[in-house]
């Protein structure tokens, strides 16, 4: 991927106009200029998760997904400099996919409950209590955990995955890790027998059936309920649909709704709104406070000083590649 051209401002307002007063816009808008004009100095571009803020995900993203899709696009990029707005791990594996580039994290402290629920001593352990079981592990881990794994998924493609390397390796059982939640979803798509770890998303794990079941009762269950596989399986139950952020997009494209509950992190419904005027968004939301560490100011002050940068020890970073690129390629087969 090229640089991209300079965005029209006017035209990024009438993006976020639902969300933005002018008065909010008018303070927002000389630090989207300085992010333009940085981006441009240091040949950059912006990676950005469907869970960042309105302001950065339509105000100077260039490319943005969900984890998948970053990873997908992170290997395609041929600027100089990556920032990616977004969690510890997404950069990390953008570093592992494009290791000559520049990856900036805008906050060190993006990090996810999720990504710390794991080591890589739990892994060498589980492995010894299960000799020959192939290990898959969400990509919402450190580089260190992806090197002591076989593969790695997302939530968009772990079904896939998880049938993919138990048929690789002739194994009936596949070592998922770490989100016992969306191990239990994925278990409910999947005759391979799925063992478990106890890790979990402090956001979605928030969620209780109750809460949808309310929200039905209050609307006449007139709307569609859609959940992140990360959610417990009785919200999973109770909703319409589970899938990753882009599956939870690609199906307001596709069905266009009347009427939407996203069981989710907070950003996700702000930022489809403009492109859905079609749906009524019902509000209740869960922030992720990782996520949430990524502002504007953050992105110019990464872009100004070109720091914090990822780094990953070279023998470590060859290891986690390879479970990284054997999920990339399970999806181009
Ligand atoms: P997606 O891969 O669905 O974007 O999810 C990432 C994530 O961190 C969800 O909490
Ligand atoms: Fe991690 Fe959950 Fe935040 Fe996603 S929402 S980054 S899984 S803590």
């Amino acid at each position: 991927m090229n640089m991209p051209r300079k965005p029209d401002l006017d035209l990024l307002y009438t993006r976020m106009q639902s969300m933005l007063t002018p008065m909010e816009w008018s303070l927002i808008t000389p630090v989207i200029e300085h992010i333009q004009a940085l981006k441009a100095e240091r040949q950059a571009v912006i990676l950005a998760h469907n869970y960042m803020r309105p302001e950065i995900f339509h105000g100077v993203a260039d490319i943005t997904g969900d984890s998948l899709a970053l990873a997908q696009k992170a290997v395609e990029v041929d600027a100089e400099v990556i920032v990616v707005a977004g969690v510890h791990f997404m950069a990390e594996t953008a570093k592992l996919l494009n290791p000559t580039r520049t990856v900036l994290i805008p906050d060190m402290r993006a990090g996810c409950s999720l990504a710390e629920s794991i080591t890589p001593d739990d892994i060498r352990a589980l492995r010894q209590q299960w000799p020959g079981v192939p290990v898959c592990v969400y990509v919402n881990t450190s580089a260190a955990v992806k090197a002591e794994a076989d593969i790695c998924c997302t939530s968009g493609n772990a079904v896939r995955i998880v049938e993919a390397i138990a048929r690789e390796t002739g194994s009936d059982s596949v070592l998922f890790l770490p989100d016992r939640y969306l191990a239990a979803w994925v278990q409910t798509q999947t005759d391979v027998r799925i063992i478990p770890f106890d890790g979990s998303c402090e956001v979605h794990e928030q969620y209780r059936p109750e809460d949808i079941h309310s929200i039905r009762e209050d609307y006449n269950n007139d709307l569609v309920v859609i959940a992140h596989p990360e959610c417990p399986s009785d919200v999973i139950q109770a909703a319409d649909f589970a899938g990753s952020t882009a599956q939870m997009a690609d199906y307001l494209e596709r069905e266009k709704p009347g009427r939407v509950l996203l069981i989710t992190e907070c950003s996700m419904g702000d930022n489809l709104m403009k492109s859905h005027p079609e749906t009524d968004f019902i509000r209740s939301c869960h922030m992720c406070p990782h996520m949430k560490r990524i502002t504007l100011e953050t992105i110019a002050n990464s872009l100004q000083t070109l720091e914090p940068r990822i780094d990953i020890p070279a023998e470590l970073a060859r290891r986690a590649r390879v479970s990284v690129e054997r999920m990339l390629a399970v999806g181009r087969s």
